[in-house]
């Protein structure tokens, strides 16, 4: 597909067939299999201070928060018991994290459960990343947002492009499976940006595409924006990648389910494969809000690990009981 494929079909009047295309095409590659990843937002301590975000480094209205050590382990412990297969530990940048803490958590996490391990900290150098693949990270998750660099610019004060692109590239050259993906309708995105950010991601050949409508968050530059595109759009967004991308894992992300409660569910009908549970100790929950309206913030662990199942139950879906490494380059 080109760009104005894309377009076409982002413009499409009825998406029902686009939809059903997509989930044949998930059904096809991927098979029934949902993997499930839980989810440890261990820090909200960022020190950057991107225009989305409500953990912004200037958002002083966020309680601060780093969950010991030994709490995101029993965490671990717990996901292996819920039937997930890989646990991911995601972080503002927060500096407190050296390379030798992660690693010591790393190795920790790796000898005591069979856990595959995702990473998403944020933008660090190839030798800290080196070191944790070899403690024994497998993936990791850093979203390039938007790829146009005068957007990526106006949403992130103190960040570059470039840098971020360039993490993703050593990352891949390591032999880690690299997830990364854009948010749908930041402000001043255009319908032909959207296209763009979708071939991109095709043409990093990622392991796994994850992507998510913007939602704006009061206490930050950008609570007066609104979301250019409509729901539809950012489910037909999800659909084009997956017949473009057909051996790539996509997860539904957290942010649908903020924009319509069965916005996950949605999106697994309509060519996702992967789920992230919230697995973050329920006491931490509300201190970590990217925007508003997440889900599961007053629910526990253990209640996303039973929700996650009956909602996969009902769609007529099944638990993956492997890893669910990427399929796209199985030598890597
Ligand atoms: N709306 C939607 N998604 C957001 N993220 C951060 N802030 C927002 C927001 N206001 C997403 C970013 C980041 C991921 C962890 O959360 O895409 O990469
Ligand atoms: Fe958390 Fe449904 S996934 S309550």
């Amino acid at each position: 597909m080109n760009k104005s494929d894309i377009l076409n079909l982002l413009l499409l009047p009825d998406p029902e067939p686009l939809y059903q295309e997509a989930d044949y095409c998930r059904k096809q590659n991927m098979g029934d299999d949902v993997y499930l990843r839980g989810i440890i937002e261990f820090s909200n301590i960022c020190v950057k201070d991107c225009h989305y975000c409500g953990i912004r480094s200037s958002n002083t209205d966020v309680k601060p928060y780093r969950i010991p050590d030994n709490e995101i382990i029993e965490t671990c412990q717990k996901m292996v018991v819920w039937g997930y297969t890989s646990v991911v530990l995601q972080s503002g940048e927060d500096p407190f994290y050296t390379t030798e803490k992660l690693t010591h958590l790393i190795k920790t996490i790796k000898a005591t459960t069979p856990l595959a391990i995702t990473l998403s900290v944020g933008e660090r150098n190839e030798a800290t990343y080196r070191a944790w693949k070899e403690a024994g990270m497998d993936r990791y998750l850093l979203r390039f947002e938007t790829s146009n660099p005068k957007l990526f610019q106006e949403s992130h004060p103190d960040d570059d492009l470039t840098n971020r692109l360039e993490c993703l590239e050593i990352l891949r050259r390591m032999g880690v499976q690299v997830g990364s993906g854009f948010l749908i309708g930041l402000p001043n995105e255009t319908l032909e940006q959207l296209a763009e950010d979708i071939l991109f991601c095709t043409q990093l050949d990622l392991d796994m595409i994850g992507i998510g409508p913007f939602i704006a968050h009061p206490n930050t530059p950008f609570s007066s924006q609104s979301n250019p595109f409509s729901p539809d759009i950012f489910y037909k967004t999800i659909a084009i990648l997956r017949l473009i991308n057909p051996r790539a894992h996509i997860p539904a992300t957290t942010a649908f389910d903020a924009i319509d409660p069965k916005g996950r569910n949605r999106v697994l009908q309509r060519g996702a494969n992967v789920f992230m549970p919230n697995a973050t100790p329920m006491a931490y929950r509300e201190h970590y809000q990217l925007y508003p309206g997440k889900p599961c913030i007053s629910e526990s662990s253990d209640d996303c690990a039973g929700c996650v199942k009956g909602r996969l139950k009902r769609l007529g879906r099944t638990i993956g009981n492997d890893a669910g490494h990427s399929l796209k380059n199985p030598l890597r």
